[in-house]
C-alpha cells in the first residue's frame, strides 16, 4: 500500500516522465550551482536548505521504506546540500542517518546537527556518546540542547566537547513560544553558535523577537517546522501560485514558504522534514534565485492571513 508521501512522489515522477522537456528543465534547475549560504561560527558557510529528520526518519520499516530516504540523502549531497538535523529524541533517526550516509559514503560531504535532551550531566554525556555511535562518526558538527532542558549543565558538557575538537558548534532549540522568554534569557547569557526555533509564514512570533536577537548577537538561526508540518500546504491546497511568486523565482508553494523564511534579515538556515527526491529538489530550489524584499514579505503575510485557518 502506498502512503500519502509515496503517492505524491509517484505522481510527481509520472508527471515528469510524461513531459520529458519539463523533466529535463527540472533536472537542469536542480543541478545548477549556487546554493545560497550563510556562516555558522566554528563550521563555516552552510547552504540555507537542510533536511529535518524528526518524523520521516524516525522509524522506517525495512528496506522498502529505506529506499526513498537513501535516495533523498544521495540527491541532497549531489546537489550540494549539507545540513542534516536530527536528535537523540527522534526515535531511530540518528541510527538511520548514520547507516544510510555510511552506505552512501557521503559523511564527509555533510554537516551533522544533533541534540541532547537530558535531565542530568551524566544522562547527557551517555546520550551524546550514543549519538556518536549511532551517527557512525568521530566528529559531530553541531550539538544543541533540545528544548532548553537542563541547559547550563548540558552547555557546559558541549563546551568541553568543543574544546576537545569532538564537536564544532553548540546551540539551543525550541519549537514552543511558551519557552521564548527563557530561550532569550539563555541567548543573552551564553555564548552560542546557533539557535533553532519554529518560524513559518503563518507562525511569525520568532521573527519579532528571537530572530532579531540572534542577528544582533551574530548567532546563526536554524528554523524548524517551516511548513508547520503540513499546515501551510493544507491552507493553500488547490490554490494557484500568486503572480508575485515569479518575482522571487518560486515555482512551488514549498519554495514560497521557504523563501519567506530565508528572507528574514537574520538569514536563517531552514531544515524542512524531507524524505523524497522530488521534495529535496524542490526544497533546495528555494536556496537559489531571488528572495522577497520587505514589501513583498508584507504582501505574503497578508495573503496567508486572509486564508481560512
Ligand atoms: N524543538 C525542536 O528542536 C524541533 C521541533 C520540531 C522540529 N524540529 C526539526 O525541524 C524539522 C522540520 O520540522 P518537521 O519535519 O516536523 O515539519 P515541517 O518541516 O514543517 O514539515 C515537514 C513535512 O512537509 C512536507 N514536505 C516537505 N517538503 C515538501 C515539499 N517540497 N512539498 C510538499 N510537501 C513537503 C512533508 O510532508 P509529507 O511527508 O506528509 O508529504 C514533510 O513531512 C524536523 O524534522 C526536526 O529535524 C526540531
Amino acid at each position: 500500500m502506498l502512503d500519502r508521501r509515496g503517492l505524491i512522489a509517484g505522481l510527481v515522477s509520472v508527471t515528469l516522465l510524461a513531459t520529458p522537456a519539463i523533466a529535463q528543465q527540472a533536472r537542469r534547475a536542480a543541478a545548477a550551482p549556487g546554493l545560497r549560504t550563510r556562516p555558522i561560527a566554528g563550521i563555516g558557510e552552510v547552504p540555507v536548505t537542510g533536511i529535518g529528520t524528526s518524523q520521516i526518519y524516525s522509524n522506517p520499516q525495512g528496506e522498502e521504506q529505506l529506499v526513498p530516504l537513501r535516495a533523498t540523502l544521495k540527491r541532497f549531497a549531489e546537489l550540494g546540500g549539507k545540513v542534516i538535523d536530527t536528535a537523540n529524541g527522534y526515535g531511530r533517526a540518528e541510527e538511520v542517518i548514520g547507516q544510510l550516509t555510511a552506505e552512501l559514503g557521503i559523511r564527509d560531504k555533510l554537516i551533522f546537527a544533533t541534540k541532547v535532551g537530558a535531565n542530568t550531566k551524566e544522562e547527557g554525556l551517555a546520550q551524546i556518546e550514543g549519538s556518536f555511535k549511532k551517527l557512525r562518526t568521530n566528529m559531530i558538527d553541531l550539538i544543541a540542547v533540545h528544548n532548553i532542558r537542563d541547559t547550563d549543565n548540558q552547555l557546559a558538557t558541549l563546551r568541553d566537547l568543543k574544546a576537545k575538537g569532538r564537536i564544532k558548534a553548540i546551540g539551543i532549540t525550541t519549537s514552543n513560544d511558551s519557552q521564548y522568554a527563557a530561550f532569550e534569557e539563555v541567548m543573552r547569557r551564553q555564548q552560542l553558535d546557533t539557535i533553532q526555533v519554529d518560524y513559518a509564514l503563518d507562525n511569525r512570533g520568532a521573527g519579532d523577537r528571537i530572530l532579531p536577537l540572534a542577528q544582533e548577537k551574530g548567532i546563526a538561526p536554524m528554523i524548524n517546522l517551516p511548513f508547520g508540518r503540513n499546515r501551510l500546504f493544507q491552507k493553500t491546497a488547490g490554490k494557484p501560485l500568486p503572480d508575485w511568486a515569479k518575482e522571487i523565482d518560486a515555482t512551488t508553494w514549498a519554495q514560497v514558504f521557504l523563501k519567506y523564511i530565508m528572507s528574514h534579515p537574520s538569514r536563517p538556515i531552514v531544515i524542512p522534514g524531507t524524505g523524497t527526491v522530488p521534495y529535496i529538489e524542490d526544497n533546495l530550489g528555494a536556496a537559489r534565485g531571488r528572495l522577497p524584499d520587505a514589501a513583498l514579505r508584507k504582501t505574503m503575510e497578508q495573503y496567508i492571513d486572509a486564508l481560512p485557518a
